[in-house]
């Protein structure tokens, strides 16, 4: 059931930042599973890139090491492996320096899709777009893929965004935001743009409020210093929750055509209020459970940075007034549980004057675990009791409903990196996306830094602060239970 693998055309993928986590984790173990379904061509050829002196054999050797690591040992095929390996390459260099870019220029091929991978830290983007220019490596079809975080607030991004561009065009550049490549997040825009089903209900007269969450159950140990310096509102909100909600509240574009697609996903985001500081609970998890809090894993007693965030906003269109979209994401919560949750109103009028059990319905898609949508929906309970009204889910798994070819879906990175060589930047976000989103969240943090507001505490395991339940419960409402 899961679709043709369409080979793209034949590429040279350069990955700087090659041995760093993200590339052994997420990069590599991705491009072997393309390779392995048939997806990447044989004649393409991965090229990492580093300070680190390795030959081709040395990072050969560290790819084969990432792959038994993190792809399961069912995908794992020693044949496969070896030949992947084959087109795989290492040539060092420093980003900020003069060596290595011959090397590198004369490991690149005439007529193939040539890729620069930035998964390096950002302040190395602008050295990196530099040197490949004055060595004539890229060129004007080549792609540069950069990772987040873009910037930690509009003066950054744009200074980001204006040092890209002194070397390439905004076609060229792929702002990668992985929850754009998950397949539940691509089937809401399927499942809102080609049923004529939930379209006319699409709106704040039928919908009663949205919920997002993002659910972590891990905490900041072992990186806590670098997370302190971001929090959950730069770390997720302006980007992943902020680009889940373009999603969800944006217009039918005219064609599913990458500009397109982004210039609807920007109207949202100008169209968001400033959010008011009482419709914000920040929350910092607490120690427990044998483990330390945010303040031992940030490693500053006064740290004031979130791990927790939950927040009330509204878009002023047409299409939305009066219907508020509720945000929150944490970490050290009692389950990993994402989910996107489309509560619709009552109906106009009931005839069931004396039923029982009537709830509203929803529309739920799972990001994770368990990828999939339920609609909650009324029926009468069985039995001989009356009219009772009891809520039923349509529950379709993506496990379930694709059984064995649910495997073959590719991860977000996977999926997304092939887009890169297809040169489709639907999934990817646009340069003026980004500074809108941090146009919008700048005056927010700005607004607790010069209150000097504290995150309140939350026990680890729990649903968050006590607040964040208040934020619903003042408007009637309730929070769903964050289920794993
Ligand atoms: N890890 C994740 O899950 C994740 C998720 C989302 C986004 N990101 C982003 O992705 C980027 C990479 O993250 P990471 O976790 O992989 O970092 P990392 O583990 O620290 O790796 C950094 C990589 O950059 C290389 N590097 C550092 N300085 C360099 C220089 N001057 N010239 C050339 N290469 C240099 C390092 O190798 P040498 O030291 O040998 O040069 C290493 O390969 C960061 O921007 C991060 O924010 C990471």
């Amino acid at each position: 059931m899961v679709s043709r693998v369409i080979p793209v055309d034949p590429f040279d993928l350069v990955i700087f930042g090659g041995t760093g986590d993200l590339a052994r984790r997420k990069i590599l173990p991705g491009l072997y599973r393309r390779f392995l379904a048939g997806q990447m061509p044989a004649d393409s050829r991965i090229i990492g890139a580093a300070r680190a002196e390795l030959d081709d054999a040395g990072f050969q050797k560290m790819v084969a090491e990432a792959i038994a690591e993190f792809v399961p040992a069912e995908r794992q095929d020693k044949a496969a492996i070896k030949a992947f390996l084959d087109r795989v390459g290492y040539v060092s260099i420093d980003a900020k320096g003069t060596g290595g870019w011959d090397a590198l220029k004369s490991r690149m091929r005439e007529n193939v899709v040539r890729a620069f991978y930035f998964s390096v830290a950002p302040a190395l983007f602008g050295d990196l777009a530099e040197r490949l220019h004055s060595h004539g490596i890229a060129d004007a079809w080549s792609r540069i893929v950069v990772e987040k975080p873009f910037g930690r607030d509009l003066a950054s991004a744009k200074a980001l965004n204006a040092v890209l561009a002194e070397h390439f065009d905004e076609h060229q550049i792929y702002r990668i935001d992985h929850y754009l490549g998950k397949e539940t997040v691509q089937n809401l825009m399927a499942v809102r743009f080609a049923n004529i089903l939930f379209e006319p209900l699409w709106k704040a007269e039928y919908i009663d409020h949205v919920q997002i969450t993002v659910a972590e159950t891990v905490g900041v140990e072992g990186r806590g210093a670098y997370y302190d310096k971001s929090g959950a509102m730069r770390d997720m909100v302006q980007n992943h929750l902020m680009q889940l909600l373009c999603l969800i509240a944006m217009e039918p574009p005219y064609h599913f055509d990458p500009d397109a697609v982004r210039d609807e996903k920007l109207k949202v985001i100008r169209a968001l209020d400033a959010v008011k500081p009482e419709d914000i609970v920040r929350g910092q998890y607490l120690a427990g459970g044998g483990q330390g809090g945010y303040l031992e894993h940030c490693e500053d007693p006064n740290s004031r940075t979130e791990s927790y965030i939950a927040l009330k906003c509204h878009i002023s269109n047409w299409r939305w007034k009066g219907t508020p979209f509720y945000l929150r994401t944490g970490k050290r919560l009692r389950s990993r549980a994402s989910e996107i949750a489309i509560t619709f109103k009552e109906p106009p009028h009931s005839i069931f004057d004396d039923a029982k059990g009537w709830r509203e319905n929803v529309l739920v898609i799972r990001l994770q675990p368990n990828e999939g949508m339920n609609l909650m929906m009324m029926i009468k309970e069985p039995g001989p009791g009356g009219m009772r009204l009891m809520q039923v889910p349509l529950d379709m798994s993506f496990a379930d409903a694709l059984g064995a070819d649910a495997e073959d879906i590719p991860d977000a990175y996977e999926r997304l990196i092939m887009d890169v060589i297809r040169g489709n930047q639907t999934l990817f976000m646009r340069g003026d996306e980004v500074e809108a989103a941090w146009a919008w969240a700048d005056p927010i943090i700005a607004g607790w830094e010069a209150r000097g507001d504290r995150p309140q505490g939350y026990d680890p395991g729990s649903s968050g602060p006590e607040d964040a339940l208040m934020l619903m419960h003042r408007d009637g409402r309730r929070w769903r239970e964050i289920k794993g």
